[in-house]
Formats: C-alpha cells, structure tokens, sequence
C-alpha cells in the first residue's frame, strides 16, 4: 500500500483488531482504534505512539449508533476522511438454544451484527465522495459451518456475510471494495476465556484438527486485511477470505 490511508478499526484494543492497528500502523496509516476496553486502548496506543504511529484512541460502543457516529466525527476532526473500515469488534459466548435469553440474543446482534452496520455506514459517505474505500469485515467460521451452543453468534456473523455481499454489489461502482474473513481458531484473549472457561478444549487440543497444525495468530489475519485494503485488491469484492489453517475450505 503506497497512499496514506485514515483506517478505522472496531475493537481496536485487543486480539485480532489490535493486530491489524499495529500493522496498518507500521506501514505509515493513520488509525483510528476504536474500543469499549478504555484502559486497554489508551496502554495499547501509547505503545504504539511509542513506536512511531500515528495512533488515535477513541472509546466507543459499536451497538451505539450515536457513540459510532461521535467517534467518527472525531476521527475526521483529527485525521481526515475515512478510507478503510475494519469492522472487527464482536464477542462470542456459549449459551445452549433452549437456555439462551432474548437478552442474550439481542446482545449479540447488536454487537456483531448492528455493530457492523454502524460502523460501515457512518464511513460510507467519505468512501464515496472520495471514490474509493475499502471495508472488511471480520466474520467467522461460526457462520459457515455451524456452532453449537453459539446460534446468537453463528447468526449475527451470517449476517455480517450477507451484509459484506450485498454491499460489495451496492458500493462497487464507487470503487469500494467489501469482503469478509471468517476466522476459525485464532490465538487471542477472547479464544483464550472460552478455553479457561471450559466452553471450548485447550487451543493445542483445537488444533490438532487443523491443517496447519497451529491457531492462527492476529498478524495472520491482518496480513490478509492488509492485502484486502490496498491497492492491489482492486479485483477482490464481494469474497469470504478464509485465513484458517485450512480447518474449512
Ligand atoms: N479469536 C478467534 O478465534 C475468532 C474466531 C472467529 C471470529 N473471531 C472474531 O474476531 C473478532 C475479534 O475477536 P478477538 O478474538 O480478537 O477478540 P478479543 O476479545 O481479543 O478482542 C475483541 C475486541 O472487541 C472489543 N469489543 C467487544 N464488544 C465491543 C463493542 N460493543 N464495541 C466496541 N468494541 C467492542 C473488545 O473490548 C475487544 O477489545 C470478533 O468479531 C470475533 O467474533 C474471532
């Protein structure tokens, strides 16, 4: 990636999106990590302003449309028109079907799912007015291939599929590309609390089954969504990028 892009990453703090702002950040991107974690964000961004990054730190709830929307004007305020989303922000829980709360569903979607919404369309109009953008969203394999005790999880993240896809159509004829990349076992704290909390073996146990005898790492995943966002991309749209050791093909 040659041009100098604003980037705005969900869930910025932690895992896989912090990974992603320390590589969009290496290569000389402003970024914007956006977080609910406000102690997180402010050490991981003062860890990386320390090396040298362009770095700004906002808190921000991506279920809140409002608090999306302020964080964005802020980062227009200090950076500029937004190019590139990330919207990685989500969580995952293990709940069995018939035990699962309303509650509990409509968190989930208003996270992963409503989440995503927000954080595309606020940055949107900046894309097209500039006439190009690049938005990725980080999905899972949950979606693809099912997850028991996780509906809530597996449905929000097919819908995040389903909105990437219909937006790769929409937004392609003003040079925006859209695509997805379904994680599978990624070493990060989020798969770490389901391991310790016994709703998933021990990632080692986990990856026995994978091709690629290993989790993958953030820096696995940001790489892909690096290449997704830069100018070589330029073909790519509408695509589920599977960055999973070969578990799913
Ligand atoms: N780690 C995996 O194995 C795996 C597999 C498939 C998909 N994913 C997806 O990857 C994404 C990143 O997960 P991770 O493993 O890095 O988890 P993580 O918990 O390490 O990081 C997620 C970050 O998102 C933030 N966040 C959560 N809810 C938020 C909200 N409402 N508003 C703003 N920020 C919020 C958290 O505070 C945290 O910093 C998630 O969408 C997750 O569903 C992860």
């Amino acid at each position: 990636m040659n041009a100098k892009r604003v980037v705005v990453v969900t869930g910025g703090a932690s895992g896989i999106g912090l990974g992603i702002c320390k590589l969009f950040s290496e290569n000389g991107h402003p970024v914007a990590m956006l977080d609910v974690q406000v102690q997180a964000l402010e050490r991981e961004a003062a860890a990386l302003r320390a090396g040298g990054a362009n770095i700004i730190a906002l808190k921000a709830d991506v279920s809140s449309r409002k608090e999306v929307e302020e964080a964005y004007a802020a980062v227009r305020r200090s950076l500029g028109p937004i190019s590139i989303v990330v919207a990685n922000a989500g969580y995952s829980r293990a709940e069995a079907f018939l035990a699962m709360s309303q509650q509990a569903w409509q968190q989930m979607i208003d996270v992963n799912l409503n989440g995503a919404f927000h954080s595309i369309q606020a940055a949107v109009p900046d894309m097209v007015e500039h006439k190009w953008g690049r938005i990725v969203t980080i999905s899972s394999n949950a979606a693809q291939w099912g997850a028991a005790d996780r509906a809530h999880y597996a449905a929000a993240k097919g819908g995040v599929i389903g909105l990437t896809k219909a937006l790769a159509r929409e937004l392609a004829v003003h040079g925006i590309t859209v695509n997805t990349i379904p994680p599978s076992l990624v070493d990060t704290p989020l798969a770490r609390r389901g391991a310790a909390a016994g709703e998933v073996p021990p990632l080692e146990v986990i990856a026995q089954h994978i091709p690629i005898a290993r989790p993958g790492t953030p820096e696995d995943i940001a790489n892909a969504c690096e290449f997704l966002c830069s100018d070589k991309a330029s073909y790519i749209t509408g695509q589920e990028i599977n960055v999973n050791g070969g578990i799913y093909m």
